[in-house]
């Protein structure tokens, strides 16, 4: 591990240490259940084409797991508002009773209970269930808007800027890659909006992915070697934003976000959320600025870094990723969830 990283991670501790408790290890390990549930419910649908279903399983799901937790926790992005949304709403409080004199730590959460919801109700790559918790007030409350981005991982950092032309940022990327801009392959959400985008990647010679879905896994592939994915541009939505940026900070990514505010409703939005400058580019660091993070998912379907639910007669397995900041872990978890039955057998892979 480069030395300022460990810096980083170092610093970040003795923060959270004066801070009082280690929210990372208390929450980790209980978060893993939570996304893992909601994966299983949603991949249930899969293929269905009842988007708003495999939606609605999940963020019964996460609801009902998050409140076998104790913890104050506080859903700081959601399903939108609260008259808009039943649960996970904007600051709907979760988490479980607890005994009188119980420690729990007070937490913000952000969710995305099913991120690609299109794509569980048509079977494709790339649904995954997350979310992202921090100390109170280690999330951006980022509007329910879309937000330019560029995320990169760590060879890349301090390269790219969201206002320079396209094939500088792509050339300083090879560079930071050590390969040549022919060797790249770029995200990007296959948009109408992005036609400009993509043509220009395409005149600088870098390869893209187009994806119709989800740039908030892409994001996490991009800032993890040997994915495929060396970078996402374009925009999409803020509040996937804030959740890429969480697990964009414990993996030692970059990225860049400005929120799009091209609607009088939407200044008037970000006004009364504090926001004075519309055009101020965030960094990892703030849109997630909490000294402790964790951000846990688990594939749906089959994805870049992550496989799908898949059930297989005497029970279910999943892959999940669990990241947390201060601690600097990087999990990987393979889970096989049995089914209640005398004959179950467990296989190896
Ligand atoms: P849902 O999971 O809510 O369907 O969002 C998927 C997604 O593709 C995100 O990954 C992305 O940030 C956003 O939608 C893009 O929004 P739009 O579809 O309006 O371009």
């Amino acid at each position: 591990m480069k030395t300022d990283v460990r810096e980083e991670f170092d610093r970040a501790e003795s923060r959270a240490r004066s801070f009082g408790k280690n929210i990372e290890s208390d929450l980790a390990p209980k978060f893993i259940r939570v996304v893992e549930n909601a994966a299983i419910a949603s991949a249930r649908t899969m293929g269905r084409g009842e988007r708003e279903l495999s939606d609605k399983v999940a963020v019964e799901s996460m609801r009902r797991t998050m409140d076998t937790i104790p913890m104050h926790a506080r859903i700081v992005i959601g399903e939108g508002e609260r008259d808009q949304a039943p649960m996970l709403y904007i600051g709907e409080k979760v988490g479980a009773e607890f005994p009188d004199g119980m420690e729990v730590p007070e937490v913000d959460i952000a969710v995305d209970p099913l991120e690609g919801t299109n794509l569980c109700a048509t079977g494709a790559a790339g649904a995954i269930t997350v979310l992202a918790a921090s100390e109170a007030g280690g999330l951006l409350h980022a509007p329910d808007c879309y937000m330019e981005k560029i995320v990169v991982g760590p060879s890349c950092k301090g390269l790219v800027d969201l206002d320079a032309p396209v094939a500088e940022n792509l050339k300083n990327i090879a560079k930071g890659m050590e390969r040549s801009v022919q060797d790249l392959a770029i995200v990007v959400l296959d948009r109408p909006r992005h036609e400009k985008l993509i043509a220009e990647i395409r005149a600088a010679g870098a390869r893209i992915r187009l994806i119709s879905d989800g740039d908030l896994s892409a994001g996490i592939a991009a800032a993890v070697i040997g994915t495929g994915v060396h970078a996402v541009m374009g925009s999409g939505g803020a509040p996937e934003g804030v959740i890429t940026a969480a697990a964009i900070r414990c993996l030692n990514g970059y990225m860049l976000g400005r929120l799009v505010i091209n609607k009088p409703e939407l200044e008037e939005r970000i006004a009364r959320m504090g926001i004075r400058d519309k055009n101020r580019i965030y960094r990892a660091e703030d849109l997630a600025p909490g000294n402790q993070l964790i951000f846990a998912a688990t594939g749906v379907t089959d994805g870049a870094l992550l496989k799908g639910v898949r059930f297989f007669g005497e029970g279910t397995r999943t892959s999940s990723i669990v990241l947390t900041l201060m601690t600097g872990k990087v999990r990987f978890i393979e889970s096989i969830h049995l089914a209640k039955r005398d004959d179950v057998k467990v296989r190896f892979a």
